[in-house]
């Protein structure tokens, strides 16, 4: 089979409701795209998704965003994208604009609070589905990552119902927000051991009321979400959900528990279901080195069994790979995150059968490193990555001269595996 023929099945057309997608690339969800300090897109977020609409995915998923004002207060990361708020819609309406100029639907991916991987404070402790917190083993960060006994988190207090309501009350007005926005869609983001996350396994969700127990209750929060949301913003408003696949522990939830909860949800009103890999506890599989696993552990397979409609698969760089997933009818959509970081340009590459000059991301994570250092993102293999309003015109900023020798240091100290060994030696374990 010659390569046109080999990665067909990721250009042909598909629909998600009834929104027709001219291919099956669709941009994963990313804190990359630096917005303002008001939480609106600034002119690089702008730029930055425009270059990958241009770019030929189908679809593009806004990730690094946030729909509560908890979520907001809690946030590791700053800034952030809003939509917890009004004042923003404007901004938001603009990015929507660039991107749908190139005939590419965005979709906003809405998390409600960071649960137990937020930041507490005195007044504001975490909460969770219930009080387990996430211990993250040394050796289960991504590649790239040194840390030196790895990260144990505080201890989350269980949600109360007037919390989990609020929390569903804010998420609704959030996906108004964002249709008003432009936007085609909201997700769900119940993934990555936050707060909607927890309620889905038995592992961190122990409750004894009507939000934990049968997959019927640890679907609820995310039911009612939905349920809500599809009342408020009508039939063709695309709702899809992010969700766990496997959380990879030993006391953890399966792919079989997570596909019954997607399933339950999918029932009031889901158009798909986005497949997430591990948990924070086991980080590495969410930010994986090699391709194929959640085809090759058999989730695809599980929530395929139960779903009805479109499922997003993540972990497929290959093109080959991504497009025999699709074939084997495992997939209806592969989404790159990464890959359209080290390269804008990927989908139009295939279809015009430029594969081999598609710059191949290197899995070495210095994007995912800076991102949690709070720095601007940036790709090692694409120098254009975290600059692209300069492609349009924008100057360098002043401060940028004193910051980008500083994180470098950084950067480098924190991946020296002499010094993080140093530091391991002489600080304590709490795991
Ligand atoms: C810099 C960076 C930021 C990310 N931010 C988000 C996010 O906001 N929401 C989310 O669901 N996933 C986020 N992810 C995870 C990606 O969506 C994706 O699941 C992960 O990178 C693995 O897919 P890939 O191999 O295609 O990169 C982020 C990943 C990276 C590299
Ligand atoms: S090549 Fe770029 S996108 Fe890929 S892991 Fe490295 S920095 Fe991230």
């Amino acid at each position: 089979m010659n390569q046109e023929t080999a990665v067909a099945p990721l250009l042909q057309n598909g629909r998600i409701n009834r929104t027709e997608l001219k291919n099956r690339i669709v941009m994963g969800p990313m804190a990359a795209a630096a917005p303002g300090d008001d939480g609106a897109p600034s002119r690089q977020t702008i730029a930055f998704f425009r270059a990958r609409a241009k770019g030929g995915v189908s679809m593009i998923i806004m990730g690094g965003s946030i729909a509560t004002t908890r979520g907001y207060a809690e946030a590791m990361l700053r800034p952030l994208l809003r939509l917890d708020i009004d004042e923003t819609i404007p901004g938001f309406r603009k990015l929507t604009d660039a991107v749908h100029e190139h005939g590419t639907p965005i979709i906003a991916q809405l998390t409600p609070g960071f649960g137990r991987m937020g930041v507490p404070a005195p007044d504001r402790p975490l909460i969770s589905a219930s009080p387990i917190n996430v211990v993250i083993p040394e050796a289960n960060f991504p590649a790239g990552f040194i840390v030196p006994h790895g990260r144990v988190t505080e201890t989350p207090q269980e949600a109360t119902i007037a919390q989990i309501k609020h929390y569903e009350d804010e998420m609704v007005l959030a996906a108004v927000r964002a249709r008003k926005a432009g936007f085609d869609g909201v997700e769900v983001a119940a993934h990555m051991s936050y707060f909607a996350a927890s309620f889905s396994s038995p592992r961190t969700n122990f409750r004894t009321d009507e939000y934990g127990g049968s997959v019927e209750n640890r679907a609820r929060f995310l039911r009612n979400i939905v349920t809500a949301t599809r009342a408020a913003v009508g039939p063709d408003f695309i709702i899809g959900l992010r969700i766990t696949a496997n959380e990879y522990l030993p006391d953890g939830q399966g792919p079989d528990g997570y596909a019954a909860i997607a399933a339950n949800v999918e029932a009031a009103g889901l158009d798909y279901v986005a497949l997430s890999a591990g948990a924070y506890e086991t980080m590495s599989a969410s930010a994986p080195s090699t391709d194929g696993a959640l085809v090759d552990g058999g989730e695809a397979a599980a929530f395929r069994k139960v779903l009805k409609g479109p499922i997003l698969i993540q972990g497929f760089h290959a093109p080959e790979r991504a497009a025999k997933v699709v074939k084997d009818g495992l997939a209806d959509f592969v989404m790159l995150a990464r890959p359209l970081l080290a390269d804008p340009d990927f989908a139009n590459k295939l279809k015009d059968n430029k594969t081999d000059s598609i710059t191949v991301c290197d899995r070495h994570n210095t994007c995912m490193r800076r991102m949690v250092f709070g720095m601007p993102v940036r790709c090692t293999v694409n120098p254009r990555m975290g600059r692209e309003e300069r492609d349009e015109g924008a100057s360098r900023p002043a401060s940028r001269l004193l910051k980008a020798p500083i994180e470098e240091a950084v950067l480098s100290l924190t991946g020296s595996t002499t010094l993080m060994g140093v530091i391991r030696s002489v600080t304590p374990n709490k795991q």
